[in-house]
């Protein structure tokens, strides 16, 4: 096929059908799954100044992310992520982004994170301690808190309370900065404020690198570990820990918060989650520990579903290199794939009524049996450029999980949640619940 021949893309019936779900359901998912229902697996999305295809199904997943890996970059310079990540390992291509993944592998790997589950059950305490015995809590903004909390005290072995409240709100535009927006159409629009943000946040990452080169430090945190490489200057440094700091904590955040919003919609679900929890870790947090975790298997479950109703990360972006085969079609050079990781969680070919929670379909039963193939199921991604805190991210919801619900008894409140394109899929405006503390 040659270049001018189109990709599928919608035609008039679709492009109305289109437009309907975006009215009615004011929302670009439901948008992108009419596309997907009536064009197919691959699909081109035809707006002036924005054109990217859409991939999805495990075939295109295994092709772009695996088998056909090098015919794809991450990096786009007029990008918002990359002029604000620099060279961390997420906006990197070829033999650096290899050599970045070997130099912070090390400190995420499970032995380690295994070690580090006591700190992130005082983490999550630390924000529990100013919960009320019986009143509100937006469980956007509380995982957020412990999201940080354990990150930056596991990975870079700081204490980040003191400056919670004051770099909140910087980091919160930083993420405004890279969610999807006017600028992929117009890269130099203002953006006020952003560069104050910058300052703020980086101001406290040089800080803490400084510290510890200063401290000569020899432990095994990840930011210790970066100190002691004689290649890494302090920018590049700093690229690492705002990389890790922004796709280790949103995300973490997001997954939490859909957990909390499925469980309280989901009462007998909900009673499960506690009922596990009780007879496995008991009340004590030393309960929770690297040989109990495995047990919370309904826990797992849970978790498992809500990644793929609502896969954080829920698309992949990549610039083709060269013209790329797939599916019959040629893709162009230099054309922005997007690989749909909530399409292909939603896919009816391969999930039995996909938008229904049934964390049991995750069970060793699961689905009368039938093995789905690979890269149906993705959310940390696949391939060389996988998420490298994937055993982090499970082992953290779990025990943050755990230690809540050995705690609290949580109450959804009445409220109208949908999902936001933000930086990642998070529920907006939030989950209000009422916390009732156990006696
Ligand atoms: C529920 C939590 C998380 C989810 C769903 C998630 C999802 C993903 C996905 C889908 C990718 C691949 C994106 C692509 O192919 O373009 C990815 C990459 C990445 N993630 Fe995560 N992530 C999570 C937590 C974390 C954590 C805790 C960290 C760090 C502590 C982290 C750091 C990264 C980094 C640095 C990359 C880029 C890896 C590379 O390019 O080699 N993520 N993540």
């Amino acid at each position: 096929m040659s270049k001018q021949t189109p990709l599928p893309f919608a035609d008039a019936q679709t492009g109305l059908h289109v437009l309907q779900a975006l009215l009615q359901q004011r929302s670009l998912l439901a948008a992108l799954e009419t596309m997907h229902a009536e064009v197919g697996d691959i699909f081109q999305v035809t707006l002036p100044l924005f054109d990217p295809v859409f991939v999805t199904g495990p075939e295109n997943n295994r092709q772009l992310l695996v088998t056909g890996r090098d015919q794809f970059n991450w990096r786009t310079e007029s990008d918002a992520v990359t002029k604000l990540l620099g060279h961390g390992l997420l906006v990197e291509d070829g033999g650096n982004h290899a050599c970045l993944r070997h130099q912070l592998d090390p400190a995420l790997s499970k032995k380690q994170v295994a070690g580090q589950i006591g700190q992130m059950v005082a983490e999550t305490d630390r924000v529990l301690a100013n919960w009320p015995a019986d009143g509100e809590r937006d469980m956007l903004v509380e995982m957020r808190k412990v999201a940080l909390l354990i990150l930056m005290q596991t990975l870079f072995g700081v204490d980040f309370l003191p400056h919670l409240e004051r770099l909140w709100q910087p980091i919160l535009q930083l993420l405004r900065y890279i969610s999807p927006g006017l600028w992929i159409i117009w890269p130099e629009m203002p953006r006020p404020g952003y560069a104050q943000a910058q300052q703020a946040v980086d101001d406290y990452l040089f800080g803490i690198i400084g510290e510890r080169r200063a401290a000569g430090d020899t432990g095994d945190d990840m930011l210790s570990r970066l100190v002691r490489l004689p290649e890494m200057n302090d920018k590049l440094i700093r690229d690492q820990l705002l990389t890790i700091m922004i796709a280790g904590h949103d995300t973490s955040t997001a997954l939490l918060a859909w957990v909390w919003y499925l469980l309280g919609s989901h009462p007998a679900a909900m009673a499960r989650a506690v009922a596990e929890v009780e007879a496995v870790v008991g009340q004590e947090a030393g309960g929770i520990t690297a040989v109990s975790l495995p047990h919370l298997t309904y826990l797992d479950q849970v978790i498992k579903e809500t990644l793929r109703l609502y896969p954080p990360i829920h698309v992949g972006n990549r610039l083709t290199n060269c013209p790329v085969q797939m599916q019959g079609h040629t893709i162009p050079e230099g054309m922005r794939v997007m690989y749909s990781i909530y399409l292909s969680h939603r896919h009816p070919a391969y999930w039995d009524e996909p938008q229904a929670f049934q964390p049991e379909r995750f069970g060793r039963e699961a689905d009368g049996g039938k093995k789905r193939p690979s890269f149906t199921y993705l959310p940390f991604g696949g391939g060389p450029r996988n998420c490298i805190g994937a055993a982090f991210a499970q082992i953290e919801a779990k025990v943050v999980l755990a230690r809540i619900l050995q705690q609290f008894r949580l109450e959804l409140l009445p409220q109208e949640v949908h999902p936001h394109m933000g930086a990642t899929l998070e529920p907006r405006p939030g989950v209000l619940m009422r916390v009732i503390r156990k006696q």
